[in-house]
């Protein structure tokens, strides 16, 4: 905690060295061989849900179910990548960009989670791979992006079953024989706190359970349960995964393996004793918990007796096979948030949930005045030393692990009282990736962080979840009205200035 307040104050100070640095930073500024690449996520991207024999997911049924959608839309077609990939590589390949990373859907490999291999799913990302590799962009690959198959939902509940673990590990395993001579980069599992808590705890993701009293349409699920036992599995997941590919592949294969941790970097509301305590907490329940096991074997203090036995444990052997197995710390970093002591068990009260066990309330605000300025989301606050003290905190905690920074960025409305061309210039955007690449980069060169790379959310506009298209947070802008034709934001020529012009 002493730890925390200490990076609070370092950020703090440096801050203004920072500020002053912006804007002269480039590509050449970053150690030789750092890889830039975009990211993107197969159900956002790819549209094409029936074709070529893909099953269905828990997000095809959830986005299809009446009001989960802010704009009642679905990812039918989303920005319909599976035909356009070939053009849409050219759009990476113009930026200068290094890498991608995109995830496999699990259910155009197997239609039903497990069985028969789908050939039609292999050779399409078979084409997409090398496509990559024939334009020189390294594939970054995630195996879980969020797009479970139904079928596993309906036959033993997905996440909550342990089962999942074999048929996870088959499906990581059928990847690794078919993609890893080429795929050198694996991350097992996007986000996994957000979606156990989103899916699991307040219900506003696949597959949408939940049982917070204050919410009427959360009548299906546990929230005080569900999301532990579902990370839990996801974790043994992961190991196990990691396992195989350490024994059966990564020798002849030579590639790394790592999971996207989402994480907001959280600073005290004050100097309170109280709040700091609750800011260590408010990390332990969200990084914590799921890179612990991973790192040291099991979960946070922290967790163990706050939740008690809601909390599943893990045994010595599984404890041993989570132990070191991540190459690489994968961070999808966007925000920072403020941490205070849920002293009056406000939040513990009106939720009865996983959330409020941590017994710390995170928000943008200190006082009554969010603490700086937003993007289109009403939770991305725009707070570039955030990624600084982030990156020093994983140094300092975790020894200092190879980290890659999957996700950053920033997104603005989708509103049809803004022209195109006016959507076109994105100098917040511009700004946003400036100052968040520029306190990056003094984590490397001041701090001695070990960051490997930076991945911007995201090549293009998407289909972004719960927000279906409201949320826009692409380089390249793309039309809907107009067949899904991509236009590059301002911010696609400040990449391509940033990566080319080194
Ligand atoms: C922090 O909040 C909890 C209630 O969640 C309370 O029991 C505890 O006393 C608070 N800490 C202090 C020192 O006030």
């Amino acid at each position: 905690m002493a730890l925390g307040f200490g990076l609070v104050v370092l950020g703090v100070l440096q801050m203004s060295i920072i500020i002053s640095a912006a804007g002269q930073i480039n590509r050449a500024s970053f150690p030789n061989g750092f890889v830039f690449g975009t990211a993107s996520s197969a159900y956002q991207y790819e549209g094409a849900v029936k074709e070529d024999g893909r099953g269905p997911t828990i997000w095809d049924k959830f986005a299809h179910s009446f009001g989960k959608v802010a704009d009642f839309s679905n990812a039918d077609v989303a920005v319909n990548q599976y035909h356009l990939y070939n053009e849409d590589i050219q759009l990476m390949k113009d930026m200068g960009m290094d890498a991608y990373r995109f995830s496999i859907a699990w259910s155009r490999i197997f239609p039903s989670g497990t069985g028969e291999i789908n050939q039609a799913g292999v050779d399409h990302y078979n084409n997409v791979i090398n496509a990559l590799l024939a334009k020189g962009i390294e594939p970054y690959v995630t195996l879980y992006h969020w797009d479970l198959p139904q079928a596993l939902e309906d036959r033993y509940k997905g996440w909550l079953s342990p089962q999942i673990i074999k048929d996870f590990a088959i499906f990581a395993e059928t990847c690794f024989q078919k993609f890893g001579d080429r795929v050198k980069h694996w991350i097992t599992f996007n986000e996994p706190h957000t979606f156990t808590t989103q899916g699991y705890d307040v219900g506003l993701q696949a597959p949408g359970h939940c049982s917070v009293l204050l919410l009427p349409f959360c009548r299906a699920g546990n929230s005080r349960t569900e999301p532990y036992i579902a990370a839990h599995n996801v974790l043994l997941s992961h190991a196990t995964v990691a396992d195989i590919y350490r024994k059966k592949y990564k020798a002849k294969q030579r590639g790394a393996i790592g999971l996207a941790f989402d994480v907001i970097w959280y600073e005290p509301a004050t100097n309170s004793a109280d709040d700091l305590v609750a800011t260590q907490r408010a990390q332990d329940f969200q990084l914590g918990w799921f890179i612990e096991p991973l790192i040291l074997g099991d979960y946070p203090k922290t967790m163990i007796s706050r939740v008690g036995d809601r909390l599943p444990r893990f045994t010595q052997a599984e404890s041993a096979l989570l132990k070191g197995s991540l190459d690489f710390v994968g961070i999808n970093h966007y925000t920072t948030f403020y941490a205070r002591n849920d002293t009056s068990n406000i939040v513990g009260f009106l939720l009865n949930d996983a959330f409020s066990d941590s017994g710390a309330i995170t928000l943008p605000f200190k006082d009554l005045k969010p603490e700086a300025d937003r993007a289109n989301s009403i939770w991305l606050y725009i707070v570039p030393h955030g990624i600084r003290s982030l990156m020093n905190y994983i140094k300092e905690k975790y020894g200092n692990p190879p980290v890659i920074i999957t996700e950053n960025g920033m997104d603005d409305a989708n509103s049809i009282l803004i022209s195109r061309k006016d959507a076109l210039k994105d100098e917040k955007r511009i700004k946003y990736h400036d100052e968040y690449l520029s306190n990056l980069l003094a984590s490397i060169k001041e701090d001695g962080c070990n960051v490997k790379g930076y991945f911007v959310w995201s090549l293009m506009d998407n289909w972004e979840w719960a927000a279906g298209f409201t949320s826009r947070f692409g380089l390249y802008f793309v039309d809907y009205n107009d067949k899904l034709k991509r236009y590059p934001k301002d911010s696609v020529q400040w990449f391509k200035t940033f990566l080319t012009n080194a």
